[in-house]
């Protein structure tokens, strides 16, 4: 069986209300928060354990789990995300009977996900964050441990020993020395030691598999996320080119803040709440957000023509290409325009035919590494 034919008749992504997969909940709105209930007694954790293989996209601002259910995929998201408070018994109890997502390490517990937004504006200060750019941060001593105690929250052991597990990472870096070794590494040992059989993919090709399903798995995938965007060209699911600019949704708040004298969470609130970027900018923030989007296309453009103008293996399409566009950052309208209007001002060396946007934006990762996972499972 081929990864076409696992989903012939399209999944729709269910978006749930937390991370209980097992548990029917009700579908909730896709910027709708998770609520965090996820310090359950034991008895609950084994009744939730995981069953199935699983997509798992482990975002610099999100990460979002996704399951088979039936014919539907069933996808939870949290924030990745951490704050610290000073330990004391009385605090850890509290937050265990809160059922807060928390551990505690050297005389400070670390609050986890949704909680620590939170934590963070009620202490006033910001959440930390266990992965910068798609990467582990190397500026937070305890990234490993945070996104090791995530991870391990968010799916718990698999019932079956060597579960598939497929998880996403980001293209190499074109425009600053990092690599991606370290941080695909630590991740998949930690889910080895989970008990599960981990598999890499890259995040572009997630989008493929995803949304380019009616094309045989060949295209452009375009990830624009948080910290970062990925690109992928496939050939019948084949990643050719895969790499990633540091620039993202992240990138846009800033600058805007600075260039109008606001918080960058301002400005993301801005953005959040459906702004819109196919009408007129209405104010100083909305301006900011047009030319910095402006500028993510453009300098995503600019490096698909340098990529892809300097790569020796690009197959030769007999078709054009599709371009899907996923990732948080491609939520607000316009962005399917505004980014057509940046690919006239390069030249590639493929022709594209038309340019897609996927479904559900901020699980399209998920559902592709998903359908990776449920491939490898079923070839057993
Ligand atoms: N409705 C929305 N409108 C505009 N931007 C949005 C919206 N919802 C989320 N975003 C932005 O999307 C980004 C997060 O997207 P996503 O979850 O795809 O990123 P990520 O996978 O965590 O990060 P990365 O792929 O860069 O590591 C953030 O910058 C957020 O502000
Ligand atoms: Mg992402």
């Amino acid at each position: 069986m081929g990864i076409k034919d696992l989903f012939k008749s399209g999944p729709s992504v269910e978006v749930m209300g937390d991370r209980d997969i097992d548990v029917p909940a009700e579908p909730i709105n896709e910027n709708q928060k998770i609520v965090d209930r996820l310090m359950p007694s034991r008895k609950k954790e084994e009744t939730r354990s995981i069953k199935g293989p699983i997509g798992i996209d482990i975002g610099t601002v999100n990460i979002v789990v996704a399951q088979s259910r039936g014919k539907d995929i069933k996808a939870v998201r949290q924030l990745n995300a951490f704050f610290t408070i000073p330990y004391s018994n009385i605090t850890r109890k509290t937050l265990s009977r809160d059922e807060i997502m928390f551990f505690e390490k050297n005389e400070k517990l670390y609050i986890l996900g949704y909680s620590a937004e939170e934590f963070a504006s009620t202490f006033g200060g910001d959440t930390r964050k266990p992965v910068e750019s798609g990467l582990l941060n190397p500026k937070e001593r305890e990234s490993i441990s945070v996104i090791k105690a995530l991870i391990s929250r968010f799916i718990r052991e698999p019932v079956k020993n060597n579960e598939k597990i497929c998880f996403s990472v980001p293209g190499e870096p074109i425009d600053r020395p990092a690599s991606v070794i370290f941080h695909e590494s630590i991740i998949k040992m930690h889910l080895k030691s989970l008990g599960y059989y981990p598999i890499a993919i890259n995040e572009g090709m997630a989008v493929i598999l995803s949304e380019l399903t009616g094309n045989n798995f060949t295209g452009i995938g375009i990830s624009m996320g948080g910290g970062m965007c990925n690109v992928c060209l496939s050939y019948l699911s084949v990643p050719v080119v895969t790499y990633s600019i540091q620039k993202g949704g992240d990138y846009i708040d800033k600058m805007v803040g600075s260039s109008v004298g606001e918080m960058a969470a301002k400005v993301k609130a801005v953005k959040e709440d459906g702004f819109d970027l196919s009408i007129e900018p209405r104010d100083r923030i909305e301006i900011g957000l047009h030319i910095f989007y402006d500028d993510l296309f453009s300098t995503l453009a600019q490096s698909l023509q340098q990529v892809l103008g300097s790569s020796d293996n690009i197959p030769r399409f007999s078709k054009p290409l599709p371009i899907v566009l996923s990732g948080g950052t491609v939520m607000p309208r316009g962005c399917k325009e505004k980014f057509e209007k940046a690919l006239t001002e390069v030249r590639l060396p493929v022709t594209i035919s038309e340019i897609l946007v996927a479904e559900k934006p901020l699980f399209a990762t998920a559902k592709g590494a998903l359908t990776m996972a449920i491939t490898e499972d079923s070839e057993i």
